[in-house]
């Protein structure tokens, strides 16, 4: 297998699993709940690990955004750089891209917007401890909206060797700051003061056939597998048994290139409301 590792790629293959995934009922009560749109009072959105843009993308081509501040954050240059590549301000929606860690930014942010959006990122972060601050970027009686937020199921279709495939699975969340985020936030959002208006699973499902996978697809697969093979082939679990693994990684692959592997993952969706005790966000107005 010849495979060139690139997040951005990656990213963009995502794209088309991540609109299959994302709940409809959460969706749904996210554009309910926003404000409405003016260009007198354009909607101010915030979204932190914003990657490639993607998200931008999908709010304007679904018409959520008609007019809109929208601020994008992620730390890494080259996805902010793939990011003012592929989307651009137009009059009714400014775009303004930062590479720079979120919690830098908040810690200097001298405004509050009315919407924040985390997608596929909270599970990186110590949630508790990050939730404040970044609610401290949301006006009092803001909106966030957090998706694809994993939450303790990695499945592979077919079956290898159900007991190997399930410590693979065990080992492989064990790597993860908290593999079970997705259940957690639930907890975490009322602990920080939030109100929770809709929760709803986003898992991935990803399945081919001989003609192969939908878009990048399979490039989606080959990068994830890969991630795993990092994450594991140094674990000492492996140790005694690195051959078996990397064999194991080499199937998952042929499956990819066959059309034959199904790979889901389980994920939660949430939309609310901060309601709580305010601290900078307020004092910011
Ligand atoms: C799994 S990616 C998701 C990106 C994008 N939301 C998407 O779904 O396409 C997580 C992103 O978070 C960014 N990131 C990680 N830690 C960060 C931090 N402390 N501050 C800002 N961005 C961060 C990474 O650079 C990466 O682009």
């Amino acid at each position: 297998m010849n495979f060139e590792p690139s997040f951005t790629r990656y990213l963009a293959a995502k794209k088309s699993v991540d609109d299959r995934a994302l709940n409809r009922n959460v969706w749904d009560a996210f554009c309910r709940a926003l404000p409405m749109q003016s260009p007198d009072a354009p909607l101010r959105v915030i979204e932190v690990g914003a990657g490639i843009g993607t998200m931008i993308e999908r709010l304007i081509a679904r018409a959520v955004l008609t007019n809109a501040r929208y601020t994008a954050i992620d730390l890494d240059a080259a996805n902010i750089a793939e990011l003012n590549r592929r989307v651009s301000s137009t009059p009714d929606i400014r775009i303004e891209a930062h590479a720079i860690d979120v919690f830098d930014f908040s810690a200097r942010a001298t405004q509050t917007w009315d919407v924040l959006i985390a997608h596929a990122f909270l599970d990186l972060l110590d949630v508790p401890r990050a939730l404040p601050l970044l609610f401290n970027l949301i006006r009092h009686g803001g909106l966030f909206y957090f998706t694809i937020n994993f939450d303790g199921a990695t499945i592979f279709e077919p079956t290898i060797d159900a007991t190997f495939d399930a410590e693979i699975e065990r080992v492989y969340h064990s790597t993860m700051r908290d593999s079970q985020t997705g259940r957690h936030l639930v907890r975490w959002l009322r602990d920080a003061g939030a109100t929770i208006i809709q929760a709803g699973s986003s898992d991935w499902i990803v399945s081919g056939d001989a003609a192969g996978y939908a878009n990048d697809e399979a490039y989606f697969l080959h990068f994830i597998i890969e991630t795993m093979r990092g994450a594991l082939q140094d674990r000492p679990e492996f140790a005694s048994q690195r051959d078996r693994l990397l064999e194991w990684i080499a199937c998952r692959h042929r499956q990819v290139e066959q059309g034959t592997l199904v790979y889901i993952a389980h994920q939660i969706d949430f939309v609310g409301r901060v309601v709580g005790t305010r601290t900078n966000a307020e004092e910011r107005g």
